[in-house]
């Protein structure tokens, strides 16, 4: 077992035998101060009846003074004969009445127990509780000892019980331990349905949140050197072949159109995951105002003039007036990346459908393309970074689009979502609030 978990136990058995202990003390000298009278008034009953008897039998009996002494005595009550009252804590008045020959009761409230002092002729006779062996004594050890065994065996059951109620957190201590060392396979078993419980599904939840983030991060980067990779190679064997100089004019310019177009790709790529990186990191809106969402939009439409028009394209626009409050550049991003892909999945000749309107406590947004569509599998993984689902079309983009819409959208505290089936056309739906 590991020290912590051991500490752990020791520390809730001490705790409860804290507990016990005190709970019982307590009660014990509650029921002492309840019953005190009683048991005093119980003795002392018992004495006066006694001496009592010890009077009668003296005048009515020619009884010796120790034979009435000894036969005086019972399992309870010890009777003996005193030289005077030395060691006694008599008060005044007790003293007077016992000079008048009266018959004295003394209470000594430590130890519960009592004594009868009175005179017999001239003897000073003393009734005082038995010794340890009385019947008296051994009904308060008893009670002495039930408390304590309570208090014993009652420690030894949490000793053993906390071990049952504590295994949930040992293993919890133990896959820490296993993730702080990198381990993220480790799983908790669930126990039981408390805190506890709850705590392991936590973990459980947590253990799988850091693998996933870990390949992720593996594969970003495994990613991003391959982006990079593939245009630089392109980039140097285009360069190569200018440098060897056999080459016609037509082919140079051709070559450096080629290293262009790659450089071009470069630095979207950079840029891209500049953007990226920066929202990654930003999780407040920045930077807002009040725009027109329908205008920017429109505005996008034309943006990408060049992309549509020549393949054709028509759109079919259903916007209503909505104004909108927020970082205006980041949403523009948002409507750009979706067209863009409308349009590049899309049938030359096709029609893009876009809707806005308002729900009353939301905005929302449909971008719908006729074009090629996704399969289940490529639908699944479209906001991942780097993902690229037609690998014809791979060279036009980096497969950043979309993960830039779905975090642009997650700052904005929206959703999205999408429909798709494969050769029938896709549709983005955009939730903002309000
Ligand atoms: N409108 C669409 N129709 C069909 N497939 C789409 C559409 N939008 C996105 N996709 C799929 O999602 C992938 C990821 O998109 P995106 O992140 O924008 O990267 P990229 O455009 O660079 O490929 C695309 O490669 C494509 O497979
Ligand atoms: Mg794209």
């Amino acid at each position: 077992m590991s020290r912590k978990g051991m500490n752990l136990r020791v520390k809730l058995s001490l705790l409860f035998l804290f507990i016990m202990a005190s709970a019982s003390f307590s009660s014990y000298v509650a029921s002492v101060l309840i019953t005190n009278r009683s048991v005093q008034r119980d003795i002392r009953e018992g004495q006066v009846q006694i001496a009592e008897v010890m009077q009668q039998l003296h005048q009515k009996t020619d009884l010796s003074m120790d034979e009435l002494i000894r036969l005086s005595g019972n399992p309870y009550h010890r009777v003996r004969k005193r030289n005077g009252t030395g060691g006694l804590k008599l008060t005044e008045r007790q003293k007077q009445a016992l000079d008048r020959k009266e018959t004295v009761f003394l209470w000594e409230d430590y130890i519960l127990s009592g004594k009868t002092l009175f005179y017999l002729e001239d003897n000073l006779i003393e009734i005082s509780m038995r010794g340890h062996s009385s019947i008296y004594f051994r009904t308060e050890l008893r009670k002495g000892l039930t408390l304590l065994f309570s208090v014993l065996i009652g420690t030894i059951m949490i000793i053993m019980g906390s071990k049952h109620a504590l295994r949930g957190i040992h293993a919890l201590h133990d896959a820490t331990g296993e993730v702080a060392k990198g381990n993220f396979d480790v799983k908790v078993k669930k126990c039981s349905d408390d805190e506890i419980g709850e705590l392991a599904d936590g973990f459980n939840k947590m253990t799988l949140e850091l693998k996933s983030m870990e390949m992720l991060q593996k594969d970003f980067i495994g990613n991003v050197s391959h982006e990079f990779k593939t245009p630089i190679s392109s980039i140097r064997g285009f360069a190569e072949l200018i440098q060897s100089g056999e080459l016609t004019d037509g082919e140079r310019q051709e070559y450096a159109g080629i290293i262009r177009e790659e450089t071009e790709r470069l630095s979207r790529l950079t840029s891209n995951i500049l953007k990226l990186s920066k929202l990654e990191n930003q999780d407040i809106l920045s930077e807002s105002n009040l725009f027109a969402l329908d205008e920017q939009i429109r505005r996008v439409i034309l943006l990408l003039e060049p992309e549509w028009s020549g393949k054709n394209i028509r759109f079919d626009l259903h916007l209503n007036d909505i104004m909108f409050y927020g970082n205006e550049e980041m949403l523009q991003q948002v409507w750009l990346n979706l067209m863009e892909n409308a349009i590049k999945f899309s049938h030359p000749g096709g029609r893009i459908i876009i809707r806005l309107y308002h729900t009353g406590t939301s905005i929302k947004a449909t971008v719908r393309d006729e074009g090629i569509g996704m399969d289940p599998s490529t639908r699944e993984r479209i906001f991942d970074k780097f993902y690229q689902g037609d690998t014809t079309r791979a060279s036009e983009g980096n497969g950043l689009g979309l993960a830039l819409v779905k975090r642009i959208v997650d700052l904005f505290g929206g959703n999205i979502d999408v429909e798709s089936q494969r050769r029938k056309g896709s549709a983005f739906f955009i939730e903002l609030p309000d």
